[in-house]
Parts: structure tokens; sequence; C-alpha cells
């Protein structure tokens, strides 16, 4: 209750029980409609109201899952159809076996004559509330990790607040350590192209681990897992297995020097390749949200050496070529960017990059470490129909696991030690548990039409996303290729990193906490891509359309 800055918290007893002992049919204990205040509580409101307090604030809970406003509830808020307290806001709980599971705050709307929904969303299963789980393992996690992530854009920075600690995962979902859960469009930012916990990579690698987790020796995983690459990957007559996807683009740029004897490397700005010291230069993803694209500890001599345009401006790349073709190893480009959010290739940008590439013999790398096996079996490069020299993987290759590759032409892997003077080696490298994993997703991937469901479900995803924003007059770009896309906040169209700057990130980061407030799980990020798994049913895309018109009428 409120009076003027007082405020006096009331708690009230539900004496439903001593009731139902005094008359159990008058009073079942079944009965959901279960609330009776002790008369004393109803005392202490009126004695109150008398000294000026009025009623600010109603606290309630549900002993189940989920803090709507249900139809008992708004019977019991309304007496002839009008509010009770007419400038109440009603918060309310839910509480499952005496653990606080998620909150909400409604008030009445007399043009609307309902109960509307006036949090952003962010109270709700807030993992902030002091006694959970995840706000323990934050403080403590704080402690002894930086930021207490183990990579820089899972600390919730460019949404604000404080991410939740994972206990488990399966099919679609994520559960935390609090017992929420989660329909997950994050899918480990790209492996889980199955789902989570999918039946044959877990069978594969519990096959795996009781063989051993590594030897340091070849072993047949490896062979099978390079062949099934290269058969996918025409441009790819070799392979090398790593450990992951930053080492595989380190490794292929190393390659390209190595081999063009230049030292000079061409990317894109918001194009995120790894955190290798010379990607590190007007990268997007994490160094998108953070508005540090240049790393600290990246010597200015090296950053000197990557120079950069504009993402689908073939005529800048020309002209660049123009001025240093001599001096230019390599040109690194994610054919569909997913790090500044999801940017297709403008017609025929790949097809120039290829064309210049060759005229300047320059190495073209492909990074489809997020692509690849993603848009199509084989990738980027076979949707669009352009071959690059290199090509560098991860991600689902691994199947979850730690993992990356790169590859390309004969000639140019012929150079990679021991065949030839480019050093590169891992202990893990082509390590049995990653190979049985991605070997099981790999086979999953190359049945049926499952390229076809991905785009059937992202698609379904996108309209409803754009249904939602239309629905409440938000501008709303939506970026899609098959089974990754990004909603930018913003009119569009999105075709390089400075429009995708265009988007409103505050914006953003209320509809991601009103997204995860109603159990969905999105990239903490403006500037990265949803997945949608072959694990999705049309359920959940539905469910998440339903959750986004809900997060976008309140995302204002
Ligand atoms: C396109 C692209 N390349 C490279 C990487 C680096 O891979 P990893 O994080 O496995 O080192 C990423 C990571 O997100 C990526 O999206």
């Amino acid at each position: 209750m409120l009076r003027g800055q007082e405020r006096r918290l009331i708690p009230c007893r539900n004496i439903q029980d001593a009731k139902h002992e005094q008359d159990p049919s008058a009073f079942p204990s079944t009965g959901r409609v279960a609330y009776y205040m002790d008369p004393k509580d109803i005392l202490a409101f009126s004695r109150l109201e008398d000294d000026g307090f009025r009623v600010g604030v109603i606290y309630h809970s549900h002993p189940d899952h989920g803090p709507y406003f249900s139809e008992t509830d708004r019977r019991q808020a309304l007496s002839d159809g009008e509010p009770n307290y007419p400038g109440v806001t009603y918060v309310v709980m839910s509480v499952v076996s005496r653990t606080l599971k998620a909150v909400a705050a409604y008030n009445w709307n007399p043009e609307r004559r309902t109960f509307d929904r006036i949090d952003q969303g962010d109270l709700v299963g807030s993992p902030h509330s002091p006694s959970s789980r995840s706000a323990a393992l934050i403080a403590a996690s704080n402690r002894v990790i930086p930021g207490g992530v183990n990579s820089p854009v899972r600390a919730f920075r460019g949404v604000g607040g404080e991410p939740f600690f994972v206990a488990s995962a399966e099919g679609a979902r994520l559960t935390d350590v609090d017992g929420r859960s989660y329909l997950d469009f994050v899918g480990s930012w790209g492996p889980m192209i199955l789902g989570h916990a999918a039946r044959p990579v877990v069978e594969a690698v519990t096959a795996a681990v009781s063989r051993g987790t590594s030897y340091g020796a070849p072993t047949p995983g490896e062979v099978d897992l390079a062949e099934m690459i290269t058969a996918a990957y025409p441009s790819m007559e070799m392979v090398r297995l790593v450990s992951s996807g930053t080492e595989a683009t380190m490794s292929a740029i190393r390659l390209a020097r190595g081999a063009t004897g230049r030292d000079v490397l061409l990317k894109f700005d918001g194009c995120y390749h790894g955190h290798a010291d010379s990607l590190l230069v007007k990268a997007g993803s994490g160094g998108a949200t953070f508005g540090i694209p240049d790393s600290a500890g990246v010597p200015e001599s090296l950053a000197r050496l990557t120079v950069t345009t504009a993402f689908n401006d073939i005529a800048a790349v020309r002209a660049m070529f123009e001025a240093r073709g001599r001096e230019i190893a390599a040109v690194i480009v994610e054919p569909v960017a997913g790090n500044m959010g999801v940017v297709p290739p403008a017609p025929g940008f790949l097809e120039a990059l290829r064309e210049l590439c060759t005229r300047h013999g320059a190495v073209l790398i492909f990074d489809e470490v997020i692509t690849g096996f993603r848009l199509a079996f084989g990738g980027a490069q076979m949707k669009y129909g352009v071959s690059p020299d290199l090509t560098c993987l991860g991600k689902i290759i691994g199947g979850g696991l730690p993992v990356g590759a790169y590859g390309g032409r004969r000639d140019l892997m012929s150079r990679i030690a021991p065949l030839g003077p480019v050093y590169q080696a891992g202990t893990l490298s082509g390590n049995p548990l990653a190979v049985a994993a991605g070997l099981a997703t790999l086979r999953a991937l190359r049945e049926g039409e499952v390229y076809r469901r991905l785009d059937t479900l992202g698609a379904e995803l996108e309209r409803g996303l754009l249904a939602a924003a239309g629905k409440a007059g938000v501008p709303l770009t939506v970026n899609r290729v098959g089974s990754m896309l990004t909603g930018f906040f913003t009119n569009g169209p999105v075709t390089d990193y400075a429009t995708a700057k265009r988007s409103d990130t505050a914006r953003y980061g209320r509809f991601f906490h009103g997204m995860l407030a109603r159990g969905v799980f999105l990239a903490p990020s403006q500037f990265e891509a949803a997945f949608v798994s072959l694990a999705h049913r049309e359920a959940d895309i539905a469910a998440a359309a339903e959750a986004a018109a809900q997060s976008m009428a309140t995302a204002h």
C-alpha cells in the first residue's frame, strides 16, 4: 500500500486450508479457486486505507508455471465488471515447489477493458532474483572468469542484464539451473542443427568415449569425416581438421600468405572470422556489440596488413585490388554474413570476388564456419555456385563438440606441414569425440529433405516476426537465408555493416528480454543470427511468433 513515498507491505494469509478442515464440502481442498483471505489481513488493509494509504500493488502467485493473469484472477479483481482497485498494479508470480519461476505485472486498461501486461518482460523468469541459482553462479563466475563467461557475447552486454546458466538441453529447448525452460534459437551459435542431445550424436559420442578420448595418433573416423567433407565440397580437394573456427581461418590465412608470398588480407566490415590477430579488424559479432572492432593487443603493424571494405560493395573491392593487388594474399568472406546479423550476398558479389581474386592471383577464402552444412549440404558455395580456393568450416561439422576444418585446392593444401613449409598443428586436432559427433550430424543431414524442412521453418519464423512487428507498428527488416535469420529493428534494407548498425539496438534489447521472459532464447545481440534446427516443430515456431507479437508490443 502506498501513501506518497511511503510503502507498506501486507503479507496476506490464505486460510483456505483452515476453512477446508472446518467444512470440507463447502471448501474443497482440490478447488482451483482456493483463496480465502484471513479477515485480520482485510482489517489491516482498511485501517491503512483509513490512514490515507491506497492499494498500489497486489502480489499473487500461481502454483504452476507461467505468470499469466487468469480468468479467476480477473474475476477476483473485478466487481460488476469494474476494477476493485483501478490504479493498482498486479504482480503475478509463478511459484513451483517453493521456487519463484516467473514474474509479470499487469494493469487494468479501461479502454480495452482487459488486464494488460505492462512489464517489459524482463521481470519474468529473471535470473537476477537474488535467490536464483543463476544469480549465485554469476556472482561466483565473475570472481574467477573474466566477465563471468568464456566467450564475450554470452555476457548479455549487448542487451543488458545477466545470463542464465544452462543445466541441460534437449531438442529445441534449454533448461537453466533454476528449472526454467527456453525455446532455443541460438543453437550454440550454429552447431546444433539437429537440435540438442540428438540421439545419433549422443550414441556416437557415448560409443567413442568408451574407446578413449584422445590418442595423438590418426583414427579411421578422421578419414571418414575428411571424405564426407571433400565429397560435399568439390572445391575442397584436401582438408585439415583443427579444433575451432578461429584456428581454421587463422590457418587458411597463413596458408594463403605462405602460398602467395604476399602479406595483405582483405576482409569485409562486420564479418567475423574468429579472434586471430589479423582478423580482429572491423569484425562483427561480439566486436560489433561492444563497438571495439579493433582489439587491444593486436600490434598495429599486424592490423595494418588487414584492409577492409564494405560487404557487398564490389566497386570498393575492385578499387582496393587496383591500388594494392600485388600485395593482397587473400580475400576472406562469410559468403552469407552472419556476424553483423544475417546479410546475404548481393547478386553477383561472390562471383565478382572470384573473378578479381583469380585475375590478381589472390586466394579466395570462404569462411563457411556458420554456413557450411547449414544453407545446403554443400554450403553457401553450392547454393550460390561459386568456388573458393580455400574453405573454412566449424560448428556443424563437430555436432556441438570443438572442431574446425580448412581445406581447398590440392596444390594449396600440399603446402601444409608435413607436405610443405606452412606449419600448422594441434594436440587435439581430429579429436575422436568431435569427429564422432560430426560424422553423426553430417550423416543425419544427408538424409531426406532436411534443407527444405529447415527453409520452411525459417520462412515461418520470418513471417511470424514480420507479422508481429507489423501489428505493433515497429520497423523491422528480416534478412533470412534458409534456417538463419536476423530481424533488424530498422526500416532497412540491411545490405552491409553500416546499414545493420542503423538498427535500434536498445529496442532489440527490450525485445530480447521480452522474448526471454516468454521462454524464447534469441542471441543476446542485434548483430547475430537466429538459427532454426530440425528439432523445432511448427508449434515451436508458432509459440515464438506469439511471444514476438507480445514482446514487440512492449518493445517500444
Ligand atoms: C563465420 C565465423 N568464422 C569463424 C568463427 C570462429 O569460430 P570459433 O568460435 O569456433 O573459433 C565464427 C564464430 O562464431 C564464425 O561465425
